[in-house]
């Protein structure tokens, strides 16, 4: 499969804005001097970094042979913290926005087949994902759940692929059966999943207990923020600086290191961008973000320091 080119910081331009939904808006977002957009692969994002203050996340889900539009879709969350708002309130057309990307946390591994899993707008990434394997004729079937049939954005683009989506409208047909769909294990089927937590907690308990490790891929993009207040201070050791930072237990690695003077890149803050990735020399970290894979979790040596801490009371970091 290919890799998206590096990621970079652009400010572009909202095109072209359309609800597909009542709560779900299209943005077109091209570049202000008509600039082609670096190449990205299914399954990147796009760091939206808002008026407000806040960045947030968004899965690409246009064509990624068009090199001058990147398109976002973002639902209005009944619980917006800010973010989905802003992109609904204030991002008319014409608006520019300063982002960063593209970045892909969720590539479309080579499989022999797919089985795609997507829960209300954690359609977007998988757009480009079943166009790619459609394209190189890898079986794949799509279970798409969502709210109602209304609610569900890309019915029309969708309907083009015939049996191989399945629309499941929770209205009428109650939560995805994922038992069932999930039954057997298949060899060298990969399962990719992206939708509320929920969905992915389920489709994680199930495919831990029924399929090869590694056969299941999920995204998210809220991360598990850590309660804090049982949380104990930590001693964090920077090799490269030589110094040693105090983290209490009422404050981020980053805010910790941030504060000391030490040059740590960050953007989103939440556990769910990468940007604050550090390489763990020594200790064990407790890892909070949505960023690292399983086995990456478990190699422990490296860590979000935004939002994940230690299991210890020590971190030794490439600082
Ligand atoms: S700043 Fe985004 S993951 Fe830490």
């Amino acid at each position: 499969m290919t890799a998206s080119d590096p990621e970079v910081d652009l400010d572009l331009v909202v095109s072209n804005r359309r609800m597909l939904t009542a709560d779900i808006v299209a943005l077109e977002l091209t570049s202000e001097t008509g600039a082609a957009l670096p190449f990205w692969a299914p399954g990147a994002h796009v760091e939206m970094k808002l008026g407000n203050g806040l960045a947030r996340q968004y899965s690409l889900c246009g064509d990624p042979a068009d090199r001058h539009c990147w398109t976002v879709a973002v639902l209005r969350e009944p619980n917006s913290r800010g973010g989905s708002d802003y992109i609904h309130d204030k991002l008319d057309t014409g608006a520019t926005v300063a982002c960063r990307g593209p970045r892909n946390n969720f590539p479309l591994e080579p499989a022999g087949a797919y089985k795609f899993v997507a829960g209300g707008i954690g359609i977007t990434p998988m757009l480009p994902m079943i166009a790619a394997a459609e394209a190189s004729e890898v079986p794949w079937t799509l279970l798409y759940g969502g709210r109602s049939l209304d609610s569900m954005a890309f019915r029309d683009e969708l309907a083009r692929y015939g049996d191989k989506v399945r629309m499941h409208p929770q209205d009428t047909g109650g939560l995805l059966d994922l038992a069932a769909e999930l039954a057997v294990p298949e060899p060298d089927v990969a399962v990719y999943c992206c939708g509320p937590e929920p969905l992915l907690a389920a489709i994680e308990g199930h495919c831990e207990t029924y399929w090869p490790t590694g056969a299941l891929h999920v995204e998210r993009f809220r991360a598990d923020l850590p309660d804090l207040s049982g949380a104990r201070a930590i001693e964090v050791e920077l090799a490269q600086s030589g110094i040693t930072v105090i983290v209490p237990a009422d404050k981020s690695i980053l805010d910790a290191l941030l504060e000391a003077g030490i040059d740590v890149d960050a953007s989103c803050e939440e556990g769910t961008c990468g940007t604050c990735e550090v390489v763990v020399l020594e200790g064990t970290p407790e890892h909070h973000d949505v960023v690292l894979t399983e086995s990456e979790r478990a190699g422990g040596d490296c860590m979000m320091v935004c939002v994940s801490r230690a299991q210890g009371s020590c971190l030794k970091l490439d600082l």
